[in-house]
């Protein structure tokens, strides 16, 4: 299948590496390939620049968020929580309409690292998914994936899908 990954964070690059590894074809979306190819230092999480993780992943494809909802049968939005709905805006609402979106994304502020507690943006969860939900309105099926607490990469091919958007 056809997998666009929106987010080039340490979700997005642990979902395209396993759905890689599982024969999926997979392109991770970015809001400039250019500046994110130039990127030399590691993100606040520690991931290390884009390109490196790239050459250890040359299957994986990157394009703009639009490139990456054109591209996937599937999309995964895997971005930095408030800025979600701005990343589905500049990849175009119509990308979306009559796919499976899977929403990994939460309401968290992550800009110091590790959290301590909950530290929301700003906005309840269920405002939060109600957002992101009014701009991929004509999917097929939202779902969301629990990654939390355990290992990604095993857990994406065993956790239940809901059968409703809504954030972990
Ligand atoms: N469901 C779960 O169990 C679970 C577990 C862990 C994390 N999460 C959530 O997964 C999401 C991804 O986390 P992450 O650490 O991989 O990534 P992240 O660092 O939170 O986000 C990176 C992405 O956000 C994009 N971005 C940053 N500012 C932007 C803006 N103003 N407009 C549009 N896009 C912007 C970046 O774009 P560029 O590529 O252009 O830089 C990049 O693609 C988060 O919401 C996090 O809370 C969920």
């Amino acid at each position: 299948m056809k997998i666009g990954i929106l987010g080039t964070g340490g979700v997005g690059r642990t979902l395209a590496a396993k759905l890689n590894a599982d024969e999926h074809e997979v392109m991770i979306g970015t809001r400039n390939i250019a500046d994110t190819m130039a990127k030399s230092k590691p993100d606040g999480m520690g991931n290390p620049p884009f390109k490196e993780w790239q050459e250890q992943n040359s299957k994986v494809k990157l394009g703009t968020f639009a490139d990456a909802a054109k591209f996937g049968e599937t999309i995964i939005l895997a971005t930095y929580g408030d800025v979600t709905t701005n990343a589905i805006d500049l990849a175009g609402n119509e990308n979306f309409s009559g796919k499976l979106v899977v929403n990994t994304t939460n309401p968290l502020d992550f800009s110091k690292g590790v959290i301590t507690q909950n530290e929301k943006i700003g906005i309840s969860t269920p405002v939060f998914v109600r957002e992101i939900a009014k701009r991929v309105d004509r999917v097929r099926k939202s779902r969301t994936r629990d990654l939390h607490g355990g290992n990604r990469e095993t857990r994406i091919a065993r956790h239940r899908p809901t059968n409703h958007l809504q954030a972990m």
